[in-house]
């Protein structure tokens, strides 16, 4: 209730936000460029650094819906001590509070950050330096606003500060998430780590046929994504780039990885065929399937996970085949189809109550009555269990395991299963 309350008071500021309409970043850099005001005082490699990027980013913002947004940054207040989310070589994310109540991340120039001092020590220009990194963002914030998806990190609007509206210091309002913890994802239920590995398949299906092109993200990594309402979402997106790379000949066409080189096609138009799409997918297969995909799994869905982690890992398939895939995973798994075919499989050995949806007890997600009563009978510490009203992003309901008959929780809607010797009972 009070998240909902929360995103709806966030969705409303950040529709007001847009609306206020002033000069954009796209609307600045096309009609006033400040890179050319200053710019004959700038070192010449740094000045050709700033034009390619400039290009890059007019190149992604053709045929955009003209931006709004432009507010002031004052419109946002940082919250108490503004806290570091988090930061990388480039950029800076800080909590802020809205003026009306609800809560988003700030991203800006990381002053302090690789990339602008590496660009200091060569180029001994630290405006010219902040600019330079500010059209990464600029080229983030552009890619944010032609590209929609669940799987990526909402833009709220942008605001400069104070020191008047140039690049340097733009400021995207972004939706609030939560940096992935991966050691942390390991301890969640399957169901939970099968939901973030079915979200990236989603967004790398969208990101190879989006409107721009196939889009690879080139610095793919478990830190560009962070987490809101247990969603997976892309969050680092300036080093996205939608480039299929020229070639003439197949030798030309390697996809290499430190552990792996995979062999690509030229097609007649001169380009390597599918290799953003087949970056993206190898880059989900070594650092999101291979750790979250497999380990505890239900055992009857273990031959299909396999064959995706084994398809994926060796490109056989393409996103297509691969979204494909984990689609029939979902559905065995919510129509319980994967217990009629092989129901012994849920021995005593394969059932731990780890990792379990509550700290406090064994709640484990179950299919039905049925499916519990068969971990139950299977677990020597098990003599009850209780059907509860909760339930899962699958919809299916979770079981709450007790070890004696003792532990009931009275509760007048749930039915309490009791185990009875060697056959189970079923009471009030
Ligand atoms: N919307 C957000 N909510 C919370 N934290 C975020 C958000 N966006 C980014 N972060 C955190 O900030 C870090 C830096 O942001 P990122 O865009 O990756 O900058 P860089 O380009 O410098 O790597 C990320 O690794 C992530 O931990
Ligand atoms: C995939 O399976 C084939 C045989 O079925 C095997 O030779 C290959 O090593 C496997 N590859 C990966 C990456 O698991
Ligand atoms: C993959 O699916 C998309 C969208 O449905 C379609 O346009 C495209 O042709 C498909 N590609 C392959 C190789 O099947
Ligand atoms: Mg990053």
């Amino acid at each position: 209730m009070e998240a909902g309350g929360r995103r709806r008071r966030v969705a409303a500021l950040s529709a007001a936000l847009l609306a206020l309409s002033a000069l954009s970043a796209l609307a600045l850099l096309l009609l006033s460029p400040p890179a050319l005001r200053a710019g004959s005082a700038l070192p010449p490699g740094l000045l050709e650094e700033l034009r390619q990027r400039r290009r890059d980013l007019r190149r992604l913002a053709a045929g955009g819906a003209a931006a709004e947004g432009g507010l002031r940054c004052g419109d946002v207040r940082r919250a108490a001590g503004g806290a570091v989310l988090g930061s990388g070589f480039t950029k800076v994310v800080v909590r802020a509070a809205l003026a009306g109540g609800g809560a988003v991340a700030l991203k800006s120039v990381h002053g302090a950050g690789r990339e602008v001092r590496q660009c200091e020590q060569r180029y001994g220009a630290p405006a010219g330096c902040r600019r330079l990194a500010a059209y990464k963002l600029l080229k983030e914030v552009t890619l944010l606003r032609r590209l929609r998806h669940p799987g990526i990190v909402q833009l709220h609007g942008q605001c400069y500060d104070s020191g008047g509206e140039t690049e340097a210091g733009v400021t995207a309002v972004l939706e609030l998430g939560a940096p992935l913890e991966m050691i942390q994802l390991l301890q969640t239920p399957w169901e939970e780590r099968f939901k973030i590995c079915l979200g990236l398949v989603e967004l790398l299906f969208y990101l190879a046929h989006s409107p721009l092109g196939s889009i690879v993200l080139l610095d793919f990594q478990p830190r560009q994504f962070v987490m809101v309402d247990g969603n997976l979402k892309v969050t680092d997106m300036d080093d996205a780039s939608t480039e299929e790379l020229s070639c003439e000949e197949d030798n030309d066409c390697t996809l290499d990885f430190p552990t792996k080189s995979f062999p690509l096609r030229c097609s007649s138009a001169g380009k390597c065929e599918g290799i953003n799409e087949k970056r993206n997918l190898f880059n989900a297969y070594r650092y999101f399937f291979t750790y979250l995909l497999p380990h505890s799994a239900p055992p009857a869905l273990q031959p299909f996970l396999s064959d995706i982690l084994n398809a994926t890992g060796n490109l056989r398939y393409g996103i297509n085949e691969t979204l494909r895939a984990f689609e029939k995973v979902l559905h065995l798994y919510k129509s319980g189809l994967y217990l009629q075919k092989r129901p012994l499989l849920l021995k005593a050995e394969a059932y731990k109550c780890w990792p379990s949806y509550s700290h406090l007890g064994c709640l484990l997600s179950v299919h039905s009555p049925e499916e519990a009563a068969a971990i139950c009978s299977s677990q020597p510490h098990c003599q009850s269990f209780i059907i509860t009203q909760q339930r899962t992003w699958t919809g299916r309901p979770l079981a709450s395991f007790q070890s004696s008959p003792t532990d009931l929780i009275p509760d007048t809607t749930a039915i309490v299963y009791i185990k009875r010797s060697a056959s189970l009972g079923r009471r009030l």
